[in-house]
């Protein structure tokens, strides 16, 4: 595996296996990598014949206060996990090369609407320098596909619109959530969970389990009680909710009675970790 950490010299490299006829696949990660980044690794290594991956700490879209600076860095770690699952390339640029004019001062990509929604409420600008720095680094590497986790719901939303409204050639693919065995989804930002935080974190899935087994049994009538009560639970538990809603799989606008394709989504802190997740359900 090659590590390339200048911008011109990935493109360079990446044109040439281009030329050569390989379908290249790519997998943008900010590092800290656990089994959920490795999925799509492995994902993308049966999809085509090279794979480029990220490692990217994106100061764009960390809000003030943040955890930018805490974010977990683990380079080596990250290096040998990738070497392992059959990773091509690998693309750690430097802020300054990935951002010459400056953050404030560049070029963003706004996508509207759904990036004011849930997880861009609670954090203004998150998703447009989420859309920015995917398609910084999609010009990089041209990929012919590019993978991204269901996990980040909202996030593959924003990025399959902006592939959309700006005809960006690439194949935007989800791959499923990856838990530990009690049901947590994999994050980086477990890591920020004490021992017992880590034992109360599985609550977040439960709660929105048992909210779809509600659904499944009474409908969406009772949308917003269901959601009340969910925030409920999650309090009692000592989470701190941001947002938990029954939401239209494809808008993410608030499920109606009759909707069909229906995703729960939600985001809670816990000590000093936020926790997201989801659970897609199909009502037809
Ligand atoms: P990061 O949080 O490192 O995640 C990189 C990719 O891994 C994203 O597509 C995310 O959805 C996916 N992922 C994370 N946890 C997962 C899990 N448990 N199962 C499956 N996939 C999982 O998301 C980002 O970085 C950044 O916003 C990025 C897209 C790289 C832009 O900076």
């Amino acid at each position: 595996m090659q590590t390339v950490t200048d911008p011109a010299r990935l493109h360079q490299l990446v044109l040439q296996w281009r030329e050569q006829g390989f379908r290249v696949a790519f997998v943008p990660t900010m590092g800290n990598l656990h089994q959920g980044h490795i999925e799509l690794v492995n994902q993308a290594r049966q999809r085509a014949d090279k794979v480029v991956s990220s490692i990217f700490v994106n100061p764009m879209q960390f809000g003030q206060g943040e955890d930018l600076d805490a974010y977990p860095r683990t380079l080596d770690d990250d290096k040998n996990k990738l070497y392992d699952a059959s990773c091509d390339l690998l693309f750690t640029p430097e802020v300054e090369l990935l951002y010459p004019a400056g953050i404030g001062s560049q070029t963003y990509i706004e996508v509207p609407a759904i990036s004011d929604l849930h997880c861009g409420n609670s954090r203004p600008g998150h998703f447009r320098g989420v859309a920015t720095v995917v398609a910084k680094l999609f010009n990089l590497v041209q990929p012919d596909i590019a993978l991204f986790g269901n996990k980040d719901y909202q996030q593959l939303a924003v990025i399959r619109a902006m592939v959309r409204d700006l005809n960006m050639p690439v194949q935007i693919v989800g791959v499923d959530t990856v838990r530990d065995d009690d049901g947590l989804a994999k994050s980086s930002r477990n890591g920020y969970l004490t021992d017992e935080q880590r034992t109360i974190a599985p609550k977040l899935k439960q709660v929105i389990d048992a909210t779809a087994t509600a659904i499944h049994s009474d409908g969406l009538a009772q949308r917003e009680q269901l959601q009340q009560q969910a925030l409920h639970s999650l309090n009692a538990y000592a989470f701190v909710p941001d947002y938990f809603e029954i939401c239209h799989a494809d808008t993410l606008q608030p499920a109606q009675v009759g909707d069909n394709q229906i995703v729960i989504l939600a985001a809670a802190q816990l000590g000093k970790a936020r926790l997201i997740d989801n659970l897609r359900l199909d009502l037809s």
